[in-house]
């Protein structure tokens, strides 16, 4: 696993011989965008959702597909290790222009790159978090590799013991730097609304879904950062920390300070799906 195989541009080779132009615009400009893709006995989690996703991202930044869905699911298959879980990293960036020059150069090829990593445990202690202005852009649907926002906000709840930042903006909840957002106040799970403000994540969606199905009461809408203080539950989602519930938010306990009622419900219905989808052919 040291130096594990990766894509790049049509070929699978060594991590360590892999190598892009220094023109890339996705080092000049972060100029590119990326998925990440859980993989629970080899197979990948929600695939579709994800490749559209990708496809949607592409084309906010003008750019189309460089493999058809049929080519990504190959090539993610050639990537995958064994059994365990594991993760697929895609990004697609512009490639490299004749020279440093923001605006689009005519004729680009773009660089993809695509890797696997083994997706960790998730803790399920919970977690702390602490909350942060969101001051990204108003694009944060596009999952954008122009990432340093997420990653100074990021560290910011690292320098301060805590496993996530959730971002307000004019007073509303947003979503995490790489986690969206849920909460259950007076019962009811709820989590903002897609728009500009958050990346869909496609464990969100799939977490609604399964607590719509289970006839848990669930809502997509906008929530004050004062309701938010005061939720019974907070949980993060992403495919790689799955549904991770936050135990305290700026230092005071959410609920009562342990991984929620809800959560638990949700959290195995989340497990039983993995399971089903390491065992089923189709979910
Ligand atoms: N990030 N919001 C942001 C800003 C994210 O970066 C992510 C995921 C999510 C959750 O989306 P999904 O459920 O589709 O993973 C929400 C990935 C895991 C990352 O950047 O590594």
């Amino acid at each position: 696993m040291d130096d594990p195989v990766v894509y790049l541009n049509g070929e699978f080779l060594p991590l360590n011989q892999a190598r892009v132009s220094v023109l890339d615009r996705g080092f000049l400009f972060g100029d590119g965008v990326y998925e990440v893709i859980p993989i629970y006995g080899g197979r990948p989690l929600r695939l579709d959702e994800h490749l559209r996703r990708l496809e949607d991202s592409l084309r906010s930044i003008r750019m189309d597909s460089p493999l058809s869905r049929a080519e990504w699911a190959a090539l993610i298959g050639r990537l995958i290790e064994g059994p365990g879980d594991q993760s697929v990293y895609l990004q697609v960036t512009r490639g490299a222009g004749p020279k440093r020059d923001h605006a689009i150069p005519k004729e680009t090829k773009p660089t993809v790159f695509a890797m696997c990593s083994p997706i960790l445990p998730v803790p399920v202690v919970g977690v702390s978090a602490i909350t942060l202005d969101d001051i990204r852009w108003r694009w944060c649907n596009i999952k954008a590799i122009t990432l340093l926002p997420n990653v100074l906000l990021r560290q910011e709840a690292v320098d301060r013991g805590c496993a996530e930042a959730i971002l307000v903006r004019e007073g509303y909840v947003t979503e995490g730097t790489a986690s969206n957002v849920f909460a259950v106040i007076d019962g009811v799970i709820v989590t903002p609304p897609k728009g500009g403000e958050l990346l869909p994540g496609i464990t969100r969606d799939l977490v609604l879904e399964l607590a719509c199905a289970a006839g848990l009461p669930a809502q997509e809408r906008r929530i004050a950062l004062e309701q938010f203080a005061n939720a019974e539950e907070i949980w993060i989602t992403s495919s790689t920390r799955e549904v991770l519930p936050v135990v305290e938010l700026d230092g005071r306990p959410v609920g009562l300070g342990v991984p929620g009622r809800v959560w638990e419900r949700v959290a195995a219905l989340y497990q039983d799906f993995k399971q089903r989808l390491r065992t089923e052919a189709a979910v």
